[in-house]
């Protein structure tokens, strides 16, 4: 087998966070959004739990989650601790987007791996989504903040108790230039080598 090496670094290299208010309003279409699913299915998955779990939100269904998790969160909040910048993220972010992809880890039910282990092979699935997003010009990001992981959204999402929700993919499209790669630490920054 032979694969482009230089072709699979440019996308690592370039894919990049890139925000719901920076999307121009085109749609990403359901086929496209169902190639990125489909690369999840290819991530490492220790005795094949293949614990990854995808609830796919477009049109009235970004309506109401943005509903749902702004009003919510004013909902749950003591008065001195609303952030009412927060609230707004919630409630245009989706509304915002083309879709929204919530990422979740179902545990197994024989736990037969740690649960670590599937939120590992839950994160490759996820970066695996990622890239095929940037091969294909989608723009996304990956996000965890707003109501991700408490106890409500887990409920909106229908999780059982030992599921994760781990945060949301935000697809959609620039019609801006694409981002500059960020500045990473070299090798020699974060590598030991014990010959
Ligand atoms: C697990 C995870 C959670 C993240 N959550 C947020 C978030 O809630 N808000 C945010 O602005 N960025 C979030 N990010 C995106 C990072 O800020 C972003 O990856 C970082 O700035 C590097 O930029 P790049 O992805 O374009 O390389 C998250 C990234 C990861 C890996």
């Amino acid at each position: 087998m032979k694969f482009d090496r230089e072709n699979l670094k440019a996308i690592i290299e370039n894919r990049r966070t890139i925000y719901p208010e920076q999307f121009s309003g085109k749609k990403v279409s359901q086929e496209d959004i169902k190639l990125i699913l489909d690369s999840a299915r290819f991530a490492p998955t220790h005795k094949s739990t293949q614990p990854w779990r995808f609830k796919v939100f477009s049109g009235k269904g970004l309506e109401a989650l943005a509903n749902f998790q702004s009003e919510k969160y004013k909902e749950i909040t003591a008065e001195e601790e609303f952030n009412s910048g927060k609230y707004d993220k919630m409630k245009s972010r989706p509304l915002r987007s083309s879709a929204m992809i919530a990422v979740c880890m179902t545990r197994d039910v024989k736990e037969s791996v740690p649960e670590i282990e599937e939120i590992i092979a839950t994160s490759a699935a996820l970066e695996n989504m990622f890239l095929t997003g940037t091969s294909m010009g989608i723009a996304m990001s990956f996000l965890t903040g707003g109501m991700t992981g408490t106890k409500e959204m887990k409920q909106f999402l229908n999780l059982r108790e030992k599921d994760i929700h781990l945060g949301f993919f935000y697809l959609g499209y620039i019609d801006t230039d694409w981002p500059k790669v960020k500045k990473r630490k070299p090798i020699d920054e974060f590598t030991e080598w014990s010959e």
